[in-house]
């Protein structure tokens, strides 16, 4: 996995007050924020429109129908979150989610309306019509339109794209900067802030079949468990219930909303099969209709199943879903005259950097929000486009909060390390470097996917410490940091999997399949021992950390 050394080129660190570090959902808001009170830096990895964020289809959750209030959003997610969701950050959620919306529509956002009304749609598990949508199924797409725009618009954002961030840069236990590696140039800059808001999403990557696009590789995860921040809950992967499948295509996601408008789930053999398993049927929560097709793809001995909008009008299905419509069509299937194959992927992370409310970690200067972040609201089960909404409310509550610990520690000039101080030796090239990233999406697909046993997860964990120990070192390019992200975060994974001996919303354990066993409702915790260096720097300690519904705060 070793090959030559790269050299390491410095560069002239930009100044901020302020670091975000992502530009979704989150870290737009969070930027935005921001900005009212001082300077802030928006570095992100690529070109700043590659995120999560603008492939969000369905739409987002919020209580503002007639028919709704967030009394009821808040038990709806908690249900959906099987009794492992911190009902302090829920409550923030759906009570906060109606102002950031308004303010969203305020800024320019167009949602879909019904006359005058805004038009209110279904997905499952929640209880009432309540999901905006913009085009149909292009909501995240016009989010980030409005949310870029209103960026720009602040003379205080300063920008630097295509600039990966390798890692954070902690001086006397707090968080006071990052080393980014510029993609074009190859150089390196540590860029000191008084706060670092993370909001570099989830890790989708990590699986042979994922939603996700290409760059959610857990990096925001990695580096924060690098620098000794807890990570929460990593066990929690949601698996979305309907990719397209064809071997030719990347499994794009057929939204929840198709089965919300009536779309229904047929195994190969043409059957409708989800009220065998649940009431609600195709709008039973995602967990279970993502396990029930997994059962009849095992029973009927196939690769996936058909969702069934052929009984819907047409122009209907033209009109309220253009971008899948045309997608399907450009892959030879006609949704409106045929069924769609679709089979589940991986799709979101419950788990991930643990926060309390404010988006604070563990880690003192570090706020985190978004996908990136845990706070508790999903619990073991996201519900279904409460994520958007998390971004919007969370990103502004974190910079909040950053603002006012940038506060307490102003005036406080710390030296920071310079890159070739942070170096732990000459930079590598990783051999193998896509053979290692493609081992890996196989192995978690097949031995930490939908469904797990210990004997599955024992021998992932094996492998993956075996990889963890062989990437150890430091990489000179994006790519390879990459990999080295997503071994890290996997290894978090599967030990978090392997810890959680009962079955509990997106957690599925066949060897102990019942929730109800002693310490169910614990969250699951990961972290560094970073009290030792080197290789064993990241070794994994795992424990339980309070039960669910509690509300404690990080640290
Ligand atoms: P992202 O939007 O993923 O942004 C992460 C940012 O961090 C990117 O700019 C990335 O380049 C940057 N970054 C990452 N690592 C680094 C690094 N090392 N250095 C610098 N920058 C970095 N949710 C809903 O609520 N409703 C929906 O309808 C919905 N539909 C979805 C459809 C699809 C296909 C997918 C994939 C997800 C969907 N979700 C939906 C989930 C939701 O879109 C995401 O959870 C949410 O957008 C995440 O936002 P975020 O800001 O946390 O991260
Ligand atoms: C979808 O449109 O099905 C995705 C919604 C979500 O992930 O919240």
């Amino acid at each position: 996995m070793r090959r030559g050394a790269i050299p390491l080129r410095a560069a002239r660190a930009p100044e901020a007050e302020f670091l975000v570090i992502g530009s979704g959902v989150a870290g737009l808001r969070a930027a935005i924020e921001l900005s009212r009170y001082g300077r802030a830096l928006m570095l992100t990895k690529g070109h700043p429109l590659e995120s999560s964020s603008i492939y969000a289809q369905g739409g987002v959750a919020v209580a503002l129908s007639e028919e709704d209030d967030v009394a009821i959003h808040l038990t709806d997610t908690v249900k959906a979150g099987r009794g492992l969701c911190r009902q302090e950050a829920v409550r923030v959620l759906v009570g906060e989610g109606p102002d950031r919306i308004q303010e969203l529509i305020a800024w320019g956002a167009r949602f879909d309306k019904v006359g005058e009304k805004f038009a209110f749609a279904k997905e499952a598990a929640h209880s009432r019509s309540r999901i905006l949508r913009a085009r149909g199924d292009a909501t995240g797409n016009e989010m980030v339109r409005v949310l870029m725009a209103q960026a720009r618009r602040q003379k205080r954002i300063q920008w630097l794209e295509r600039h990966f961030t390798v890692d954070l840069v902690v001086v006397g236990g707090v968080c006071r900067g990052a080393l980014v590696l510029d993609e074009g140039t190859g150089n390196r800059a540590v860029i000191p802030a008084s706060a670092v808001l993370l909001a570099t999403g989830g890790a989708g990557q990590m699986y042979a079949r994922t939603t996700n696009p290409p760059n959610a590789t857990g990096d925001g995860m990695a580096m924060a468990f690098r620098a000794g921040a807890v990570l929460e809950d990593m066990e929690f992967v949601q698996f979305h219930p309907t990719a397209l499948y064809l071997p030719s295509s990347p499994p794009f996601l057929l939204s929840e909303a198709i089965r919300g408008e009536g779309g229904q789930l047929r195994n190969i053999k043409g059957e409708p099969f989800m009220r065998r398993y649940h009431q609600a049927g195709a709008l039973a929560p995602r967990d279970i209709v993502a396990r029930a097709i997994w059962s009849e793809m095992a029973a009927t001995r196939s690769r996936h199943v058909y969702l069934d909008v052929t009984h819907l009008d047409a122009d209907f299905v033209k009109r309220r879903f253009p971008t899948i419509y045309s997608t399907c069509l450009r892959y030879d299937i006609d949704i409106t005259e045929e069924w769609i194959p679709v089979s589940p992927s991986a799709h979101y992370l419950m788990g991930g950097v643990k926060t309390d409310t404010d988006g604070a970690t563990s880690l003192p200067g570090l706020f985190a929000a978004g996908e990136v972040a845990c706070s508790g609201v999903h619990g073991a089960n996201r519900l279904a486009s409460n994520s958007l909404l998390e971004g919007l409310v969370f990103g502004a509550r974190a910079a909040q909060a950053a603002t006012r610990f940038a506060g307490h520690v102003a005036g406080s000039v710390v030296p920071l390390p310079s890159p070739w101080d942070l170096a732990e030796g000459p930079l590598e090239a990783m051999e193998d470097a896509d053979k290692l990233r493609s081992s890996l999406r196989r192995l978690m697909w097949g031995k930490v996917g939908l469904v797990r046993t210990r004997e599955s997860l024992v021998s992932a964990v094996a492998q993956l410490s075996r990889w963890e120990r062989a990437v150890a070192r430091p990489f000179g390019t994006r790519r390879d940091l990459e990999v080295k992200n997503m071994v890290q975060v996997a290894h978090c994974i599967a030990e978090a999997a392997l810890w959680r001996e009962n079955s509990v919303g997106a957690h599925y354990r066949a060897d102990c399949p019942n929730k109800q066993r002693p310490g169910w409702n614990q969250h699951s915790r990961v972290e560094a021992d970073v009290l030792l260096s080197g290789l064993e720097r990241s070794r994994i300690r795992r424990a339980a950390a309070g039960s669910g519904g509690k509300g404690q705060s990080a640290g």
